[in-house]
């Protein structure tokens, strides 16, 4: 359907990576990695190198975020999946609630829910809507998504939480870009893929010291089995000496330190800003065409991180979606595959430059309008 298509030379991003995870790598990361030679890749993450690496990594962490002293950056192999069960497991005493409004959500409460010695509730809204979380008594874990993912919802508001409660968020998918001011929650965890452009199977959680502390206190009870590579009290422990429990990837903690060095050198609200600007630019574009309109309805949920975007049932996105892919042109763009609808669902990562979403909207537009 979309075989005569052609591409104007001026409309060529300068990438075509526009996925919402894995995201976009920049080439000079990977040059940059090249460049360490024999001295990084290949020795031991328990010597000098790679702990200044993670040193590094984990102060910048801070510097961005801006966070209290007393708030520790835990790491781990595993990624973003490997801590909802971490978290379930070790982290909530009695009882969770956790706010669902798409499939990592509703993943990471199905992970809680297997505990058998903890009690799970579900608040839950249908895919496209959004869902504000609030501290529900009787809860020792308020749980919620910064960003869904398969959806493009993003929260508007966070709690306050009780004294006994702790709020965890998974920013997995719009950690660093997404407003959130860490040092009101108490878990606020990511695995680098997305925003921090670096590779998947690692995590940080950054822990209040309410977290840690309740961490510390459950890894005491011995009458709970958690597997030594889920352990929070190993976990943090190496954390604090830069390390990993087991071995990481090195490769993915040094992209990962680029970013945040990067980012650091805009700061945390101007990269909010940026993101702005380019979900602006993205629902503008939704609102202005007849045969477009915005999968999130409700514009304070709309995410600044991923754009959900329907299109006109006349015209099939997919083979336009195939054909932009097999040409080299854009990836990455089609709608979250158990929504399946007609829809293009499109990476803010911070990576992602403004122009290139631009000429991106432009390529689209000039396709499906050739068709109707
Ligand atoms: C919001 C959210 N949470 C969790 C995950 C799972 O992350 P991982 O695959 O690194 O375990 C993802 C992955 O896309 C995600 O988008």
């Amino acid at each position: 359907m979309f075989d005569d298509l052609k591409v104007p030379q001026e409309l060529m991003p300068s990438d075509p990576r526009f996925g919402s995870g894995p995201s976009l790598v920049p080439v000079d990361f990977l040059k940059s990695l090249a460049e360490t030679g024999v001295h990084l890749m290949g020795t031991s993450h328990r010597k000098k190198a790679v702990r200044d690496l993670v040193g590094e990594m984990q102060q910048g962490m801070r510097d961005y975020f801006k966070l209290p002293k007393d708030f520790t950056v835990a790491i781990g192999n595993g990624g973003a999946t490997f801590l909802f069960d971490m978290l379930a497991l070790g982290m909530v005493e009695k009882k969770a609630v956790h706010f669902v409004c798409g499939e990592f959500s509703d993943k990471w409460f199905k992970a809680s829910k297997k505990i058998p010695w903890i009690e799970t509730e579900k608040v839950e809204v249908a895919a496209g809507d959004g869902i504000t979380p609030k501290a529900v008594a009787g809860a020792d874990v308020i749980a919620c998504t910064l960003n869904e993912t398969s959806t493009g919802v993003q929260i508007d508001s966070f709690p306050t939480v009780g004294p006994d409660q702790l709020l965890m968020v998974d920013a997995t998918s719009g950690g660093g870009q997404v407003p959130c001011d860490v040092s009101k929650t108490d878990v606020y965890f990511f695995s680098p893929q997305k925003v921090f452009a670096s590779e998947g199977g690692f995590f940080v959680a950054i822990l209040s010291p309410k977290a840690r502390e309740r961490a510390l206190k459950l890894a005491a009870d011995k009458t709970r089995y958690i597997p030594d590579i889920m352990r929070w009290d190993l976990c943090i422990d190496n954390s604090d000496k830069a390390q990993t429990y087991n071995t990481p990837a090195i490769s993915t903690i040094f992209f990962l330190n680029e970013q945040v060095k990067l980012m650091n050198k805009i700061g945390y609200a101007g990269v909010q800003k940026m993101a702005q600007a380019k979900a602006d630019l993205l629902y503008g574009w939704a609102e202005s065409k007849p045969y477009l309109s915005c999968f999130i309805k409700e514009s304070k949920y709309r995410s600044v991180a991923v754009a959900t975007i329907d299109v006109d049932e006349k015209v099939d996105v997919n083979p336009l979606i195939d054909k932009l892919d097999q040409d080299k042109i854009v990836y990455g763009i089609d709608a979250y595959r158990k929504l399946g609808r007609n829809q293009f669902r499109i990476s803010l990562f911070h990576n992602i430059t403004i122009a290139d979403l631009e000429k991106l909207t432009k390529i689209l537009s000039m396709a499906i309008e050739s068709k109707l």
